[in-house]
């Protein structure tokens, strides 16, 4: 049990390093009071541009990625958590500390790159499905929230399916994990949901100041 919370703790650690709010700061201002107040990719492309939106999105990815494969696989491997479990614990751990920040008072991001990226250092298909609906729904709706949502199922459905087809690629923690992530997902949009039914969601497009 130790050796699984050492893994979680550290990970959430790695989690906690608010990428959009440093790369907000670094631009001059605080990305919690512009658009949709959050700290994730989509409102630092939102308020800063395409560029720094799409760096957002990589630092939050491999945020995700990086703790599951180095804390999560290497460290899990080497104590009695073991390679899968510790993969779970790191995932978990990460995403959590991506939406609850301890620097921030623990308000965070929405947690869809993060998921992303740890979600690929557990099971390769249900990102890149998960991926495929992202852009579908993108395409077809032009929210981000939307599409982040239907992604955020996408996954864990995948999963699901995958294992129940007896692939052992994907064992039954993850599906756990990615149904977690998916409710944790959802939850996390419960404002923008009310946005779009009140026909208020906020464009992807770039604020003009
Ligand atoms: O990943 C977050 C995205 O789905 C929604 O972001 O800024 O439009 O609330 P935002």
């Amino acid at each position: 049990v130790s050796s699984a919370l050492v893994v979680f703790l550290l990970s959430y650690l790695v989690g906690c390093t608010p990428c959009g709010f440093l790369i907000g700061k670094f631009n001059g201002l605080d990305i919690r009071r512009h658009g949709s107040c959050n700290i994730g990719a989509t409102n630092v492309r939102r308020t800063l541009g395409r560029d720094w939106g799409l760096l957002c999105f990589f630092l939050d990815f491999f945020k995700g990625y990086l703790p599951v494969l180095v804390i999560g696989h290497g460290l899990g491997a080497a104590t009695a958590v073991g390679f899968e479990w510790g993969g779970i614990f790191a995932a978990f751990g990460t995403v959590l500390g991506h939406v609850y920040p301890c620097w921030l008072n623990f308000k965070g991001g929405k947690g869809v790159a993060t998921s992303l990226g740890s979600v690929l250092g557990v099971a390769f298909w249900p990102v890149l499905i998960g991926g495929v609906f992202w852009l579908l729904s993108f395409l077809r709706y032009r929210i981000v929230a939307i599409a982040s949502m239907v992604a955020g199922v996408a996954m864990a459905f995948t999963a699901f399916v995958m294992r129940v087809a007896g692939n052992d690629k994907v064992h039954w923690p993850a599906v756990f994990l990615l149904t977690i992530l998916a409710a944790l997902i959802i939850y996390r949009h419960k404002e923008n949901i009310q946005r779009i039914r009140d026909g208020k969601e906020l464009a992807f497009g770039k604020i003009r100041r």
